[in-house]
């Protein structure tokens, strides 16, 4: 059975602590404020006190991590997550390509890029870094805004010859709101045209001051096309990442979010997710969004079958009920029983964000540790 302590039961009800002992010693029970209660006497206090009580498991409320905490002594280093940002035709996809061996550009309908892709790599070091690349035409707003929330660092990608563009400073300020480290890659340092100092001086305007300008932003001169600054962008990000420390509690039910999903004639629902926290297992039964499903294959970037993703690992999961949105959080649960009662859970209150009729409050809100 699931505990809670009183302090926290009062706090989560908005209610004195000390009220709670009282109704409790009412009811025959001597207790501390600092003492643990089971789930059901905890329940019999929330009714007492006439709030609603809401079954929700932790992790399902706590979307950004913000009670359920892993302790520290679980935690263990995780690759960075980086995504790549910039205008449209600065070379993001074409700097992955280089840093991947691939060659993703050419298989883009006209060039361009429509959706955000989720690689791993491993460095020559042996260190593996995982990367967002998001599309840089005006119309995909979203996808960079999302890309910056669910990363560590940035790279801004500028091409030296175009300099900076309107969807550079979009991505600038969506690195800023979601106050991530940054670090500029200024590529297509081969063309005659290209003129990187151009481009620092133009980022002062943006007050990105980078380090060749004495400032504390790192920037690096790259070209896709002749490998030419590769090495020293991973050097950089890991240097990045390693001020960072960076950590995650791979031992525990899987938290992802879901980057990208799509329906697939042959293979249903797909979706790419990120490993937030804990390893993702091929039978897992989870949540996501409010879909639920069980994890029926997981392949990586590509294609590859996988059995378990660790944290930052991006994977793509086939055995979701439908598809769910980007975005989405997926939560293992330990039962289908579990998974019906989240998902329901999730669509109620899907469906009351909707009518824009939610009674529940935070203060009348109580999560059991279910
Ligand atoms: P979107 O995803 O649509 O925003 O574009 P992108 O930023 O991913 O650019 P992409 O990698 O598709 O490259 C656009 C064009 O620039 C392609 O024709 C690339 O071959 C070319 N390109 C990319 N990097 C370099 C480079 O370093 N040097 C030169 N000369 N050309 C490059
Ligand atoms: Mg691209």
């Amino acid at each position: 059975p699931e505990a809670i302590t009183v302090a926290e039961l009062a706090n989560r009800m908005a209610e004195k602590a000390a009220d709670l002992v009282k109704s409790m010693f009412k009811m025959g029970m001597m207790v501390t404020v600092n003492q643990t209660i089971d789930q059901d006497t905890a329940e019999l206090l929330v009714e007492e006190f006439g709030h609603n009580i809401q079954r929700v498991s932790e992790s399902d409320i706590d979307i950004d991590h913000t009670t359920d905490v892993d302790p520290e002594e679980t935690l263990k280093p995780r690759p960075p997550v980086v995504t790549i940002m910039g205008h449209v035709d600065h070379g993001k996809t074409s700097l992955l390509d280089a840093l991947r061996g691939t060659d993703v550009v050419r298989g883009e309908a006209g060039g361009i890029t429509q959706h955000m892709g989720a690689y791993q790599i491993k460095t020559k070091g042996g260190d593996f870094v995982t990367f967002l690349d998001t599309p840089g035409h005006a119309a995909f707003t979203q996808m960079r805004m999302r890309g910056a929330n669910v990363t560590d660092i940035v790279v801004l990608v500028v091409a030296a010859d175009d300099g900076i563009m309107p969807q550079t400073v979009e991505a600038i300020n969506h690195t800023k709101a979601a106050g991530v480290p940054m670090i500029v890659a200024i590529n297509k340092c081969d063309k005659p045209e290209a003129n990187p100092q151009k481009v620092r001086e133009r980022l002062l305007e943006h007050s990105i001051v980078v380090e060749e300008m004495s400032g504390d932003v790192q920037d690096v001169e790259v070209s896709a096309k002749t490998g030419k600054g590769l090495d020293e962008l991973i050097e950089k990000i890991l240097l990045q990442a390693e001020l960072m420390e960076l950590k995650a509690n791979p031992d525990r039910m899987a938290e992802a979010t879901v980057i990208e999903a799509k329906l697939d004639k042959g293979k249903g629902p797909l979706a790419t997710v990120l490993v937030n926290r804990g390893t993702l297992k091929v039978g897992d039964i989870l949540v996501v969004g409010t879909e639920s499903g069980r994890v029926r294959a997981m392949l990586d970037d590509k294609g590859r079958q996988l059995k378990q993703a660790p944290p930052a690992m991006p994977v793509e999961v086939l055995g979701i009920g439908g598809v769910p949105m980007a975005g989405d959080l997926l939560t293992v649960v330990e039962s289908e029983q579990r998974a019906r009662e989240v998902s329901a859970y999730r669509q109620e209150q899907a469906t009351a964000k909707r009518t824009a009729m939610a009674p529940a409050s935070l203060d009348t809100m109580f999560s059991a540790l279910a």
